[in-house]
């Protein structure tokens, strides 16, 4: 159901991203012109040369109402192939199109998948179909994405080289850290200038970024410009000055709202959380998460695109029809980061020692620590949670933290 999973997240992003490499004809170290400087692009081979969309956005979001991903990064939104002059083009190619993006990168690129669907997150919740408007609007018009472009093409291998080649640069381009360092931080009370927010970009990035606000002057959006040498597959990023739309945020009154804010009433009732107290000194989280705290229902979700599947009941088991869920209390460690939860039978753990079986009963004298990326309960870092099989009917599934047949994951409700 989870498809191969993702075992070594970083050695698996790196890998993923070489496996595209034999496939491609064009020179493993490109030596044409950087994209958008051809003089007559149309004699190159378009295969290794981006034409028309030359130039290439990373673009990033910052989701607040409601909010999605960790609270202290900002997400992916997609990689744009721009024309030189700053027009785009865009659906290229019907036949290009995918409606399986998160089946083919289980297959061909499990680790990118596993960090998509913390970083690159759909405001809606449905990821799939965010993908595949990714892909098909701008991802068929790279030119070097062309399944042409592959000796031995197989169906999806340019969704995964976009895909992969996407959350490598991304990656590259962590804007929370950098904002922060320059003392630019979310809040509800502080606003910024455009100026400020733009040096503290424009140091690590070297060229201008476009800051993007909603029109209560939020600030909701980065697009970082790039032109390329050679394929997207395996050329280089150059980062460049922006041709195109200004910034629409103003000159001076910017705000940068904080993430899962219970100070302002939620959107919608499916999630809330509490923010971590703010810490003076800079110890962020490895993967950015805010403490859950408070009483709520475990609600349980398989497959993907996720469908709902029942919840968990008070001994830590997983019961997918009739019934009522548990009451679990979660309670936050003095990290502000990671709790503890607990059920009317007692603290609750994943019995590492053991099978890696969740118990929540008297018998367990220190509960486990887990965490919250934004979306899932997560457990050492991970949101997937497996069991034997689904739950029918009156039967109840053991829940465990390592690899089995299904994978589960679980929602927090407050109560
Ligand atoms: C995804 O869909 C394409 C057809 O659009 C098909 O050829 C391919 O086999 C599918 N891949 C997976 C992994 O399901
Ligand atoms: C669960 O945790 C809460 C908060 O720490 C505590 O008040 C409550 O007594 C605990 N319940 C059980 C059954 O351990």
């Amino acid at each position: 159901m989870f498809g191969k999973t993702c075992l070594l997240p970083q050695a698996g992003l790196l890998l993923e991203s070489l496996a595209g490499l034999a496939q491609l004809q064009c020179p493993l170290l490109a030596t044409g012109p950087q994209s958008c400087h051809a003089p007559n692009p149309d004699s190159l081979n378009s295969c290794c040369y981006n034409t028309p969309g030359g130039q290439l956005l990373l673009t990033q979001f910052w989701d607040t109402a409601p909010s999605t991903g960790p609270a202290d990064s900002w997400t992916l939104h997609g990689l744009w192939p721009d024309n030189c002059d700053g027009s785009y083009e865009q659906y290229c190619a019907p036949e290009r199109e995918f409606t399986n993006i998160t089946a083919v990168l289980a297959q061909g690129a499990p680790c990118t998948l596993n960090y998509m669907q913390t970083y690159w997150k759909d405001y809606q919740g449905n990821d799939e179909s965010f993908w595949e408007h990714e892909f098909n609007k701008h991802g068929t018009c790279i030119s070097t994405l062309d399944p042409k472009c592959y000796r031995r093409h197989q169906p999806g291998d340019e969704v995964v080289d976009y895909f992969v080649r996407a959350v490598q640069l991304f990656k590259t381009l962590p804007s929370y850290a950098w904002l922060k360092q320059a003392g630019i931080v979310p809040s509800n009370t502080q606003t910024y200038t455009r100026a400020d927010i733009q040096a503290a970009l424009k140091k690590h990035h070297g060229h201008d970024v476009i800051i993007n606000c909603n029109k209560k002057k939020e600030l909701n959006e980065l697009w970082y410009h790039y032109n390329a040498f050679g394929s997207v597959v395996n050329g280089r990023f150059v980062p460049v000055d922006p041709v195109g739309s200004p910034s629409t945020c103003p000159e001076t009154g910017i705000k940068y709202l904080p993430k899962y804010d219970t100070s302002v009433p939620p959107p919608s009732t499916t999630t809330t959380t509490t923010t971590a107290s703010p810490t003076t000194t800079a110890a962020p989280a490895p993967t950015g998460t805010v403490a859950l705290s408070g009483k709520g229902y475990l609600y349980a979700s398989t497959g993907t695109p996720a469908s709902a599947a029942g919840f968990l009941i008070s001994g830590g088991k997983w019961y997918a029809t009739g019934g009522t869920p548990a009451t679990y209390t979660a309670t936050p460690n003095p990290d502000g980061l990671t709790f503890t939860l607990n059920s009317s039978k007692g603290n609750c753990a994943i019995q590492d020692a053991a099978d890696s079986s969740l118990l929540c009963s008297a018998d367990v004298v220190t509960g486990s620590s887990f965490g919250w990326n934004g979306q899932a309960l997560t457990y050492g870092g991970s949101p997937a949670f497996f069991a034997d099989s689904v739950p029918q009917g009156q039967t109840q599934a053991t829940v465990y933290a390592v690899e089995k047949a299904v994978g589960v994951t679980f929602s927090w409700s407050p109560r």
